[in-house]
């Protein structure tokens, strides 16, 4: 349940004047250009992380916007490309026009799989809400069927169905899955989704053992300790970690840019910390950095959607030391 407090800070918060907002976000957005996520990712190289890179935007409403976000990505392939960047790219389907004429959508899609792919660079579908997580599993193995198999889905744990979703493309695609598990954003009704932070942390460990034992490369975006402690136990039972190649019979071939099966994922601004101690282990680890013209709608629609952001904003604002970029 969302707190009453959560509710207050997404009240104030929507009142505030534009430029306190950008204040409060230029830790986790780089900027409105793609200038601004180069910067970042300069930056961040020297703290030993690589990124995944992701243009904000909202819902769209006609397939010229759809345009908009395929060129604008095409742009960010070539600036990592230029700058040698350990980069890949995250997207959200329905932003290519998944929604509005479904042939388009696919075919924008495939047009920018085929780009990154040709520069040896993984896409990685991001996971909007449960209308289209059969859509977005969908389009995912579309990609792989057409031989383009540099594209991996994001699951998340607090569905129930996630542990099904695992068993459903480890059949179809085996150990060329590639995940990102994340306990999910989107508040979800209680009938298909647990709501409680326990069992979301715990269906969000089963998932990240489910996929550990089907083979699959596992990206864990979480900065919450019971997860990344989960995770680590779970790497050392399976003899898998940073300093080893990774030890299981049912994995699929070494991936460019990946980590020994594995990786940590963190959001750019949140618990630094955190990711330069697992950084200095030897893990992999990823930011992932959003840039784009829209981070004002962006940020006030994600606090709208999951109030409890809003918290963790105000927390990392008024109590810096328990949140450090
Ligand atoms: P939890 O919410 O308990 O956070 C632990 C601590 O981390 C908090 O107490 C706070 O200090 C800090 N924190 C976490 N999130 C913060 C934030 N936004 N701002 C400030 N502080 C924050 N979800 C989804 O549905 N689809 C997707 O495609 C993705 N993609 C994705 C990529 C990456 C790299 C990450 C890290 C996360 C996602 N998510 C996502 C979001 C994810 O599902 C989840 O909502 C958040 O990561 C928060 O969950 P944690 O596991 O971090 O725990």
């Amino acid at each position: 349940m969302v707190g009453l407090f959560s509710r207050m800070v997404v009240g104030m918060t929507i009142r505030m004047p534009r430029w306190f907002v950008s204040w409060v976000s230029r830790r986790y957005v780089a900027g409105p250009e793609l200038k601004d996520a180069v910067k970042v990712m300069h930056r961040l190289s020297k703290e030993g992380a690589c990124f995944t890179i992701d243009v904000l935007g909202e819902e769209i409403t006609s397939m010229d916007e759809a345009t908009f976000f395929l060129e604008e990505y095409k742009r960010v392939i070539t600036a990592i490309s230029d700058n040698k960047f350990d980069a890949n790219l995250s997207i959200k389907p329905t932003a290519f026009g998944l929604l509005l004429d479904s042939e388009k959508g696919m075919d924008n899609i495939e047009s920018l799989v085929s780009m990154a792919n040709e520069h040896d660079m993984f896409v990685r579908l991001d996971m909007e809400d449960h209308r289209v997580t059969d859509d977005t599993i969908q389009v995912m193995l579309d990609m792989h069927d057409k031989g383009l198999k540099n594209v991996g889905v994001v699951l998340q744990g607090r569905l129930f169905r996630t542990l099904e979703d695992i068993r459903y493309i480890a059949d179809k695609i085996g150990p060329n899955a590639d995940y990102r598990i994340c306990k999910g954003i989107y508040l979800e009704p209680s009938e298909i989704s647990h709501t409680e932070r326990q069992p979301i942390i715990e269906a969000t460990s089963a998932c990240i053992d489910a996929m550990l034992d089907s083979g699959a490369y596992v990206g864990i975006a979480s900065h919450d300790h019971p997860v990344v402690n989960h995770t680590l136990k779970a790497l050392e039972s399976r003899g898998m970690g940073p300093s080893t190649d990774d030890p299981r019979d049912n994995s699929g071939a070494v991936r460019k840019q990946k980590g020994p099966g594995y990786e940590f994922q963190m959001l750019l601004g949140v618990r630094g910390p955190m990711r330069r101690k697992l950084s200095n282990q030897g893990h992999r680890t990823r930011v992932y950095i959003p840039y784009g013209e829209m981070w004002y709608e962006y940020s006030i629609r994600r606090l709208q959607e999951n109030p409890t952001i809003g918290t963790q904003v105000a927390k990392a604002f008024l109590m810096p030391w328990t949140n450090r970029p």
